[in-house]
Parts: C-alpha cells; sequence; structure tokens
C-alpha cells in the first residue's frame, strides 16, 4: 500500500480526506495534530509546553513531533498518510530517512491547494465529534438535526482552541515560512502531486484516489 503525504495550509482538507482514505482503504492516519493535542491533554511537562505552542498557531519543535512520529512508526502497518507532517525541510528529511530504515519509502505527496479567503471561514466553522473526531462544518457539513454523530452517535461536539482568526493568521504565516518550501523539496524528489483542495469533498477524495490507483 501507499505511504502519500497530504500537505497544505490549516484548513486545506487533509484531515477530513485522511479519514476517508482510512475506512475506505485501510490505510493508517499519522497526524501530527491529532498527537500534539493528546499529549497536551495528559497533562503532563510535554503536553504543557506543547499546548501553549499551539493555542498560538506556532509549530512544535521538530525535536518533538519527529520523537512523536517514529514512535508510532515504530509500532508498524502500512500504507502510512502523513496527515501536518512534516512541516519543515528537518522533518522531511527525517522521515525520509525513518522510512529508509524500515525499508519503504514515500509514495506521494498531494499538495491540497487552497486560497486563504476560504481557510478563514472552513477553520473557523469546523467542529469535530468528541466521540470518533468526525469532522464537521456550520455550512458545508453540518451536525445532523437529531444532534448525534453520524459516524458514532455521539453528542460531543468539540471546537478546538486554535481554531480563531488570531491563531489562524499565525498558523498561515507559519505555513508560508516553514511549510511551504516543502513543494519545491518533493517537485525534485519527483513525488509532488497537486489537487485542487477548494473543491467539494467528493471531488477532492475523488482526485485523491486518482493518483493512489496511479501508484499502485
Ligand atoms: P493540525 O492539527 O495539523 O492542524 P492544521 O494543519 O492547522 O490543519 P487542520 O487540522 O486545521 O486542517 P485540515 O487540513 O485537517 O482541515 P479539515 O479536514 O479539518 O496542527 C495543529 C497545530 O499542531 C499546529 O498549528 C502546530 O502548533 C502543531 N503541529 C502539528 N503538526 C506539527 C508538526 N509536524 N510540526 C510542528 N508543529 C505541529 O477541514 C477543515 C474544515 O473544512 C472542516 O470543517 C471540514 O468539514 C471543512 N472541509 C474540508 N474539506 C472541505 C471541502 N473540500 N469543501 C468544503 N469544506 C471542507
Amino acid at each position: 500500500m501507499a505511504n502519500i503525504i497530504l500537505l497544505g495550509p490549516p484548513g486545506a482538507g487533509k484531515g477530513t480526506q485522511a479519514r476517508r482514505l482510512v475506512e475506505e482503504r485501510g490505510m493508517v492516519q499519522l497526524s501530527t495534530g491529532d498527537m500534539l493535542r493528546e499529549a497536551k491533554d495528559s497533562g503532563t511537562e510535554m503536553g504543557n509546553v506543547v499546548a501553549e505552542v499551539m493555542a498560538k498557531g506556532q509549530l512544535v519543535t521538530d525535536e518533538i513531533v519527529i520523537g512523536l512520529i517514529e514512535e508510532k512508526l515504530a509500532a508498524g502497518g502500512e500504507g502510512f498518510i502523513f496527515d501536518g507532517f512534516p512541516r519543515t525541510l528537518g522533518q522531511a528529511d527525517a522521515l525520509g530517512k525513518l522510512l529508509a530504515k524500515m525499508g519503504t519509502k514515500l509514495d506521494a505527496v498531494i499538495e491540497m491547494q487552497v486560497d486563504d479567503e476560504a481557510l478563514v471561514a472552513r477553520i473557523t466553522g469546523r467542529s469535530t465529534c468528541g466521540g470518533c473526531g468526525e469532522v464537521y462544518h456550520d455550512q458545508t457539513k453540518p451536525w445532523p438535526a437529531d444532534g448525534k454523530c453520524e459516524k458514532c452517535g455521539g453528542t460531543d461536539v468539540k471546537r478546538r482552541a486554535d481554531d480563531n482568526e488570531e491563531s489562524l493568521r499565525t498558523r498561515l504565516m507559519e505555513y508560508y515560512k516553514k511549510t511551504s518550501p516543502l513543494t519545491g523539496y518533493y517537485y525534485h524528489a519527483g513525488d509532488l502531486f497537486t489537487i485542487d483542495g477548494l473543491a467539494e469533498i467528493e471531488t477532492v477524495a475523488t482526485s485523491i484516489a486518482r493518483i493512489l490507483d496511479q501508484q499502485g
């Protein structure tokens, strides 16, 4: 099964598409954002440091996130979807080395292109199910009328502390300064595919499926 990176700014739809790939293809989603939110909720010293950095919309250190990814990869599996990782050139180099050590490699880096205007609306309207993590949006994918999650029936509606306009501005700046250079890095490695992330969720899913099917 292919190993892929979903690359794109906050709100591009990485998590939404990663969850579909897990359900439809049995791939393994590795979201550093989710891992860091778990660490934050653990109340450990590392968790408290992470909480402050994330609330501001800044990037957590390479050392911490590479350590988290290394731990997950060591647990084994195949068909990894890297969601929100790598976000710096240092993280990209580290990922290449970790995969090589496992005797595997990246098959595709899928850049989801969106514009900043759309991101504000996506981020400020987002909620997730506290039970299963299903992603909703106030306008484009509202919660079912009975208030129960369509996937697990849960009723715990969660909104992220960093899903506000101020934090989003910092998250976008971090993306353009530190993460967007990865498109050149992966283009030169021959792994980059670019898709329209502004299309409807189904259409984006079809574009990703086409790339995965090409990779065999
Ligand atoms: P992380 O959790 O990775 O957040 P992010 O990259 O900011 O991305 P998001 O989860 O906000 O967006 P998404 O692209 O997954 O969009 P979604 O599918 O939810 O990181 C959070 C923080 O953790 C970072 O700021 C940083 O501090 C830290 N961190 C994480 N990884 C790190 C790393 N590697 N290094 C250092 N620090 C790290 O969709 C958004 C909304 O839009 C939803 O409501 C959805 O329903 C809707 N939507 C999705 N697709 C569509 C569509 N096609 N059309 C209409 N609506 C759509």
